[in-house]
């Protein structure tokens, strides 16, 4: 058996604390999770018996959604409660973190700390450096120092580096013999293990606390899924170690448990890989909340259209702590856990909100007029032509619009019309013939030339949304 030191920093396991009657958070943010597992999302073909038993006790979100498919600058979002176009903080142009925009910007385990929790943090919450240092010490209590991210390097053997030709950071991804490297070698075991130390702790002193924790020839593309899905299964494991802690010091009952992928991940879909782009594959998200109070949510799925940038609100209804400030984006979706039943339409109306979901990222193109505009127009590798990407989830459809971008203004410029567009048709998988995860069947054919309607309302619905 092989197990696979891969591309996940696991757990971001935020622990809120607080005292006295107030409930607890848990927060795992999961690197690069697909919404792929068992009883969440109908796929049979990865082991998650962890993560399939979180399901059944809490509310799952079929159509959870990041605002921008990369790390930086989707954590940098729904760590601050605050839309990419606000924290100014895109992949390959803008500022580095949020600190730059908004130096005293309330961060969500920040907001917790103010209110009277422990709020101890480990692994990728924040993106390494973005901000510096894991926001220590704003962002959380001194109690404990952040438990910091790392990646064990591979070992220098020929197994190590078979996958080395088609896998850009040959140091951090290979696998591994278990006999060789037993668990405890990897940084994910060694969170979950801090994290339940960390649990301990927080339980001794009491109060209410809030924890942020955190894995190309047809052949090889066949081993980099392989090594994925061992990825998700092994996440799964040290995820099932934090759950049965909080079992075991009976903590469950009074815990928010906050379960989510950062971003999408494409697997060789579209001929893609990672995320990096605006299909739905790499901006739609698992989202699975576990809250004991709310009885009526346990097992539920929900088809409502929420975003990362919801959970700060959401959290703090869920567990009672203060309303964020007015500067905070997003919406509570905190109701929905009393009235898990509706469907998209009724439960965007009570939330008093239109039922789409938004996402961007940026491309920057080496010239105008290249003959093949999709090679190497990432923006950290040039930075001439800049586009902005913004796009549009709704039922039915996914609408993404290729925007100029101004630099002098850090806006795109809405007055133009779009550089390019594309329209995809969504009739099928919203529809309830249980094809909702299918992971081929999405976004095949950009079908934008035939519906110049619905191209029109959705450029407006867009427009009005971002301008
Ligand atoms: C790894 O092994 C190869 C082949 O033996 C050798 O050429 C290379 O220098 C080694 N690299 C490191 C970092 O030790
Ligand atoms: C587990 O975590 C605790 C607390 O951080 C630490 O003292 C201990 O050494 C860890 N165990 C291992 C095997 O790393
Ligand atoms: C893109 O970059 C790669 C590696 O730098 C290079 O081999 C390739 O020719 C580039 N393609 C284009 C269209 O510039």
């Amino acid at each position: 058996m092989v197990a696979y030191n891969y591309i996940f920093a696991f757990l971001l396991l935020a622990l809120f604390i607080t005292i006295g009657e107030g409930k607890n958070v848990l927060f795992m943010p999961v690197d690069d999770l697909r919404p792929e597992m068992l009883e969440a999302y109908d796929q049979k073909y990865i082991h998650t018996p962890n993560l399939d038993r979180l399901a059944k006790e809490s509310f799952v979100f079929q159509r959870a959604y990041c605002q921008h498919a990369v790390c930086i600058p989707s954590r940098n979002s729904f760590m601050t409660g605050r839309r990419p176009d606000t924290t100014h903080v895109w992949i390959g142009f803008g500022n580095a973190n949020f600190r730059v925009t908004g130096p005293d910007w309330i961060s969500l385990p920040e907001h917790f700390k103010k209110n009277g929790y422990t709020t101890l943090g480990g692994g990728k919450t924040f993106h390494p450096n973005s901000p510096p240092n894991w926001d220590e010490p704003k962002s959380w209590s001194q109690d404990q120092p952040y438990f910091p991210f790392s990646l064990a390097k591979c070992p220098n053997t020929t197994t190590a580096h078979k996958l080395g030709a088609y896998v850009a950071d040959i140091d951090t991804w290979c696998p591994l013999d278990e006999k060789e490297y037993p668990d405890s070698y990897h940084y994910d075991w060694q969170l979950a293990n801090h994290t339940i130390h960390t649990l301990k702790y927080l339980k001794d002193k009491g109060g209410p606390w809030f924890v942020a924790p955190e894995p190309i020839p047809i052949e090889i593309q066949q081993s980099i899924r392989h090594a994925y899905y061992a990825s998700v299964s092994w996440v799964d494991s040290q995820i099932g170690r934090v759950l049965q802690a909080l079992d075991d010091m009976s903590l469950a009952d009074d815990t928010l448990v906050v379960l989510f992928g950062d971003h999408g991940f494409q697997l060789g879909e579209h001929d893609s890989w990672a995320k990096m782009t605006n299909w739905e594959l790499a901006v739609r998200v698992p989202l699975i909340i576990r809250a004991p109070w709310k009885p009526a949510s346990a097992g539920k799925r929900s088809h409502a259209f929420v975003e990362l940038v919801d959970l700060y609100r959401t959290i703090s209804e869920l567990v009672g702590a203060p309303s964020p400030g007015d500067d905070i984006e997003g919406v509570s979706f905190a109701s929905l856990f009393d009235s898990p039943d509706l469907n998209a339409h009724e439960a965007a109306l009570a939330l008093n909100k239109t039922p789409a979901a938004y996402s961007q990222y940026t491309r920057c193109l080496k010239s105008i007029d290249a003959p093949k505009q999709w090679d190497n127009n990432s923006c950290s590798e040039t930075s001439k032509n800049k586009f902005m990407g913004y796009s549009v989830r709704v039922p039915n459809w996914r609408y993404t619009a290729w925007m100029e971008w101004d630099d002098s203004r850090l806006k795109a410029k809405w007055e133009s019309e779009p550089y390019a567009v594309e329209l995809y048709d969504h009739h099928k998988s919203d529809g309830a013939d249980g094809t909702e995860n299918d992971f081929n069947q999405c976004e095949i054919e950009n079908v934008a030339d035939k519906n110049p309607e619905v191209v029109k309302e959705l450029q407006n619905q867009l427009k009005s949304f971002f301008n």
